[in-house]
């Protein structure tokens, strides 16, 4: 079956994220932290083990229009918080990115959202078309609000990427009408997306997540708590915004951060660059050394954690061997059995 239906732990879960959207949000959190702790740090030693050559990021996150055209109350980029300048990824850079990506050797997930709506740009599927014809390896994902979906642009498409993840944000768990359009369709012709994973997620509008680096619009009125946790997110995504700078993360939400710029460099001298190894330097010690990741309590909702695990298996099976191959292949394997 091409389509999966999620709805995080039913009626239930969602009954506790509206009536206590507080507790069940740091619960979670903590239960994460506490979770993954040890993955997370044996993964950063693994990254950091030769930090002159380290390997390479899991995932490329490509953010080409800083925009949205929802209102989800956790996020930064709804239509009523936007604060950033607009901006859109010119094709001179976005075909620099995926040809240097291409001349790099890279073979991981790659994906062409950030802080926004995908489906506002107008170019999205061409470049799609153009990202998978260059880097035929990548595992390309998109996550979109389906608000902009129906079932020609989903055809359009799907012949270009791997997985589709839809996230329906509501109020009363049902499913808009073109989101559910959509379903049907797929459900009535599942040998047309065969080689496509969709997976339509529920989810509450309203939502209490993570303070993303203390820019989510309904966490602003808490203590800022210092968060003495390290952060895989260094170590395991490529954050490239309209303008090509390398960020952050996806919790820069304002995008101030920069740690290289791809008009003076290729993406690879940029994730090998002095700054973004000072930044890694700084986290693996902990979140509380750097200004902007001290009060962030992002934890990636399981994606990471899961390429990670992989890749340690594997360093642990060759005895810590051609570590920087181990990287892209690893990310490789995980996109074959995920398809
Ligand atoms: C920013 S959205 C961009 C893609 C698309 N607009 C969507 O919502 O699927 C990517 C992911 O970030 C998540 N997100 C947004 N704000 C968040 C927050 N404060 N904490 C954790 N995740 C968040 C969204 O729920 C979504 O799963
Ligand atoms: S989570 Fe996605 S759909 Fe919701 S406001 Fe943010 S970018 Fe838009
Ligand atoms: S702590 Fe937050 S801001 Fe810092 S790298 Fe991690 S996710 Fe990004």
């Amino acid at each position: 079956m091409p389509i999966r239906i999620a709805n995080f732990m039913g009626k239930f879960g969602w009954e506790m994220q509206k009536k206590f959207p507080k507790l069940s949000s740091q619960s979670y959190l903590k239960a994460m932290f506490l979770l993954r702790r040890k993955s997370q740090k044996d993964y950063i030693e693994y990254f950091m083990r030769d930090p002159e050559h380290v390997p390479y990021p899991n995932v490329v996150n490509l953010e080409t229009i800083n925009r949205c055209n929802s209102n989800c109350a956790f996020c930064t980029a709804n239509i009523y918080a936007e604060k950033r300048p607009y901006m859109y990824m010119t094709d001179e850079m976005f075909h620099k990115i995926i040809d240097e990506l291409a001349d790099w050797g890279y073979k991981g997930h790659l994906t062409m959202y950030g802080n926004n709506e995908p489906l506002l740009d107008k170019n999205i599927v061409e470049r799609h078309r153009y990202a998978r014809e260059k880097l035929p390896d990548c595992f390309i994902f998109m996550s979109t609000n389906g608000l902009l979906l129906n079932v020609e642009k989903l055809k359009e498409i799907a012949p270009y990427m791997n997985q589709l993840i839809i996230n329906n944000y509501c109020e009363d768990m049902v499913f808009r009408p073109g989101v559910q359009q959509v379903i049907d369709y797929v459900k009535a012709n599942p040998e047309e997306f065969k080689d496509l994973d969709i997976l339509v997620q529920m989810r509450y509008v309203k939502a209490v997540l993570t303070n993303r680096a203390g820019s989510a619009p309904n966490r602003q009125n808490e203590k800022e708590k210092v968060i003495k946790e390290t952060c895989l997110m260094p170590y395991t995504d490529m954050w490239i915004t309209p303008d090509g700078r390398l960020g952050y993360c996806c919790c820069d939400n304002f995008e101030v951060t920069e740690l290289a710029n791809l008009k003076d460099c290729t993406v690879a001298e940029g994730w090998n660059s002095k700054k973004y190894q000072q930044f890694r330097e700084r986290v693996r010690r902990g979140r509380q050394y750097d200004p902007l990741c001290k009060h962030c309590d992002f934890i990636d909702a399981g994606l990471r954690m899961h390429m990670v695990n992989e890749i340690l298996k594997e360093d642990r099976k060759s005895g810590g061997k051609s570590r920087e191959d181990l990287g892209s292949r690893i990310a490789d394997t995980f996109a074959q059995k995920t398809k």
